[in-house]
């Protein structure tokens, strides 16, 4: 086994998901309820029959994988995460293809994130192997939670936190993972149609040396109070600026941000630690590429967008991520601006790379970049 990034091949799962010994439920949902919750599945709500779990300790290391009911954990009320926040997770997806194969997507770009994630945050790595064995394992006992409507799919909640009941401040000696998987449909209630954003001009989300790049929970705990000030002010999702300058656009909540200009090339604020290193913003990066277009990472001033969008320069907005997939941005509005994004419609170029991303997920397109992982 290696903690090093490497693709798992499909002779190679067999052996990873044999690791994990499946403790099935006894009590699991009766087959009516399980078609009624993935007839319209509401993002985050309803969860599957199991979830995947391994333990770490200092002295032994990994141990004990397994698949178990899904269920609620017993925590001490001194569990370092609830007092410090040792936490770190992931978002995925598990796709149903029309011939009834169970597919993923750039598994290990997840895997080596949980990894820089977990070393920013003094927790142990995971393997690679057990981290795609985890999910594999998981969604073959669960495999009938993997709903086949459009735009539906199985979201993957791997996460690990630090486990061990004791209050002083230093990295835990006993720490959990975790996978759980939830049927879902479209991240937002509205399926996809533009949303608006309202850029903070009082918090950041991260600044320099802090854990912006890592997946942590602490970092979406942060921009929650930011997302309810965006709603006071009629705005769906909050944008944050550098905390150095306060001037570039670095990310939303949840998802990254892209640009689209009217001389057809693409932009995205470049990756300078505080921002996450999205799957979704390499994979819309390479996309793009590949059509010849002239893709920009770069730091991007507020005041060029909103500039842009008064000129008509700035020709589409869009934000990106595993749940929100590609979503439009039909709004742009802070302290002293608001401007409709062109006519407030989803862009063109917006909606070609939702459909081509999605169309290679969900196998109805050539996986050119070999980027797909069958998982059942
Ligand atoms: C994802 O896109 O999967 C994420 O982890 C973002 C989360 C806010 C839903």
């Amino acid at each position: 086994m290696t903690t090093t990034s490497h693709n798992v091949l499909p002779e190679e799962l067999e052996d990873l998901v044999a690791l994990f010994d499946v403790r099935g439920t006894d009590e699991p949902t009766p087959d009516a309820e399980r078609e009624e919750a993935l007839a319209s599945p509401r993002f985050g709500t309803v969860f599957t029959d199991h979830m995947a779990r391994v333990s770490w300790r200092q002295e032994d290391g990994w141990l004990d994988r397994r698949v178990e009911k899904y269920g609620p954990l017993q925590l001490d009320p001194a569990t370092a995460v609830l007092h410090y926040a040792q936490e770190i997770f992931e978002g995925m997806k598990a796709y149903k293809h029309a011939d009834g194969s169970v597919w993923t997507f750039r598994p290990e770009s997840n895997a080596a994130r949980f990894a820089r994630s977990a070393h920013r945050l003094a927790l142990p790595a995971l393997t690679v192997d057990d981290f795609i064995g985890s999910i594999a394992a998981l969604v073959r006992t669960d495999l009938a939670w993997v709903p086949d409507g459009e735009d539906s799919s199985l979201y993957l909640r791997p996460f690990m936190f630090a486990s061990e009941p004791f209050l002083g401040v230093r990295p835990a000696a006993q720490v959990e993972y975790l996978c759980i998987a939830s049927p879902v449909g479209p991240y937002f209630a509205g399926g996809v149609k533009p949303v608006s954003i309202w850029v903070s001009q009082d918090y950041h989300r991260a600044g320099p040396g802090g854990t912006g790049d890592a997946k942590c929970g602490g970092n979406y705990a942060a921009s929650l109070l930011p997302q309810t000030e965006a709603q006071q002010n009629g705005c769906d999702q909050v944008c944050f600026l550098d905390a150095t300058t306060n001037s570039y656009l670095e990310e939303l909540g949840g998802m990254n941000i892209f640009v689209v200009m009217d001389d057809g090339t693409v932009h995205t604020p470049e990756l300078t630690g505080s921002i996450l290193e999205g799957v979704t913003r390499s994979s819309i990066l390479r996309l793009v590429a590949d059509h010849g277009r002239e893709v920009v990472e770069r730091k991007i001033p507020l005041e060029e967008v909103v500039a842009g969008l008064a000129d008509g320069s700035v020709r589409e907005i869009f934000a990106c991520g595993t749940a929100a997939v590609v979503t439009p941005v039909g709004r742009l509005a802070g302290g002293t601006f608001d401007h409709t994004v062109a006519d407030g419609e989803p862009g063109e170029l917006t909606m070609a790379v939702r459909t081509e991303l999605t169309d290679i997920q969900y196998g109805r397109a050539q996986d050119r970049h070999g980027w797909m992982r069958r998982l059942a």
